[in-house]
């Protein structure tokens, strides 16, 4: 039951007592939603972070230790040693593993006990393991899968880690320290109403003034997940943006200075980033920028700027004084200031909280799925080896149409394209593009 004040002045009869919900925001080991997190890919640290030091790290509530031997193998263990619990942290790599630093105890990168120097007649050791899980490094991102081993998925490929288009792209990683709960940093991504306000008229053009443009908004279902079909008006232009969540945490965004004054289809994605929970209540945003010339024609982003925890936009981290967080508020700031972990009973929705909705509902079906027992189903690869995924801008001239809504005309044109690019799924990635220009070019549409 909605909680209502009626009347003005009636702070005090304000509840005090509404709670999160936990299925969906809490996930530690063994909840419902770390374990529904549990059944993917998670990153874990920068491969700049791991040096030769073994990096202390924690994940979904686990702290864990992350090692690279001599030979440049990565382990991640568990932090307290097997013998008597001394931090691995404080140990040393070798050739084969890591040796705790209390009494010698030596570990492979996969938990096997390799040696016990204390007791070098004891064999017990043979019989079990230390706790570890399985890495992949790639790109400049460390990631661990931490879900049942009999589960392991592939790593997923996403057809935008390539540019099927422009050789000089560049994958640039990034981690970025949140003080709250992954699921309300995620929503973020399904709430594009946000950049009109909180980046534009209140804080000022933070990317383009076109972003200002009050967007007609739908949402629709993907085989990954979601994505918002975000669609304005430019002049003449149609600009059809799509966002997209893949489940359980991973979100690509378009281009972020786009100026919808040339026309173009398809455009690939400016961040792929994952909501990866440190805890409850801190998160990792950790994922790449892609630097290229067509997300960023007037080169406005700066790859020095982008790595551990910096950002090339504005309000993305904490990195400034209160003032400026207050005078020019970015993402960081009013995602985090929701509270440790955002209160879902207080809130009051309205239409175009509905995309924040379907995202909660989702996820709360996987959840109660895994929780089931049925197997984890996102990241279908379209293509071998592949997965097809979603986000893009596109840019088509079509004036408005005398007599018609024009609201009503670019969300059909939003639902119609958002269609199409939903088909093209099983398009090699490499004519994906040409495909989609081909279809947007012949898209028009003259009646509702
Ligand atoms: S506590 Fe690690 S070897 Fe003894
Ligand atoms: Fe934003």
């Amino acid at each position: 039951m909605k909680h209502w004040l009626k009347n003005p002045y009636e702070g005090y009869l304000r509840k005090h007592d509404m709670r999160e919900d936990s299925e969906i925001t809490q996930i530690g080991p063994g909840t419902p939603g770390g374990e529904y997190l549990r059944r993917t890919w998670q990153p874990l640290a920068l491969t700049e972070e791991l040096k030769d030091l073994p990096l202390l790290v924690k994940i979904m509530g686990e702290e864990l230790v992350l090692f690279r031997t001599t030979k440049g193998v990565i382990g991640l263990v568990e932090k307290h040693c097997s013998h008597r619990g001394a931090s691995l942290e404080f140990g040393v790599a070798s050739d084969v593993g890591i040796r705790c630093c209390y009494h010698g105890w030596h570990f492979a990168p996969d938990g096997t006990i390799l040696e016990t120097p204390n007791s070098p007649k004891n064999t017990n050791h043979k019989k079990f393991c230390h706790g570890a899980y399985p890495t992949k490094e790639f790109k400049g991102i460390i990631f661990t899968y931490m879900g049942p081993p009999d589960q392991l998925p592939d790593f997923p490929l996403l057809d935008t880690y390539q540019d099927y288009h422009n050789e000089n792209s560049e994958l640039v990683p990034y981690s970025l320290y949140y003080p709250c709960n992954w699921l309300q940093i995620a929503e973020n991504t399904q709430d594009p109403v946000h950049s009109c306000f909180l980046h534009t008229s209140i804080s000022g053009a933070q990317f383009d003034e076109s972003w200002g443009v009050l967007p007609v908004i739908d949402w629709v279902k993907t085989p990954l997940g979601m994505m918002n079909v975000n669609v304005r008006r430019w002049n003449d232009n149609i600009w059809l943006r799509t966002t997209e969540t893949i489940l359980p945490n991973y979100n690509q965004a378009g281009a972020f200075w786009e100026q919808p004054n040339d026309e173009k289809a398809f455009q690939r994605v400016a961040t792929t980033r994952f909501f990866r929970p440190i805890d409850d209540t801190h998160t990792c945003v950790m994922g790449w920028r892609y630097f290229n010339d067509v997300v960023d024609p007037d080169g406005k982003g700066d790859a020095s700027a982008v790595g551990k925890d910096k950002m090339d936009a504005i309000g993305q981290i904490e990195d400034r004084d209160r003032e400026s967080q207050q005078r020019e508020p970015g993402d960081f700031e009013a995602i985090v200031s929701q509270g440790p972990v955002a209160i879902h009973e207080r809130e009051t929705w309205v239409e175009t909280d509905r995309g924040v909705g379907m995202m909660r509902k989702l996820v709360k079906e996987g959840v109660q799925a895994v929780r089931d027992g049925k197997p984890f189903t996102s990241l279908p690869p379209d293509i071998p080896g592949v997965v097809s995924t979603y986000t893009q801008d596109s840019i088509v001239k079509r004036p408005p149409i005398d007599g018609l809504d024009d609201r009503k005309l670019i969300r059909e044109y939003g639902k119609q394209y958002a269609q199409i690019i939903l088909e093209s799924a099983h398009i090699n990635p490499a004519e994906r593009r040409d495909y989609l220009q081909a279809q947007l070019d012949s898209l028009y549409i003259d009646s509702l």
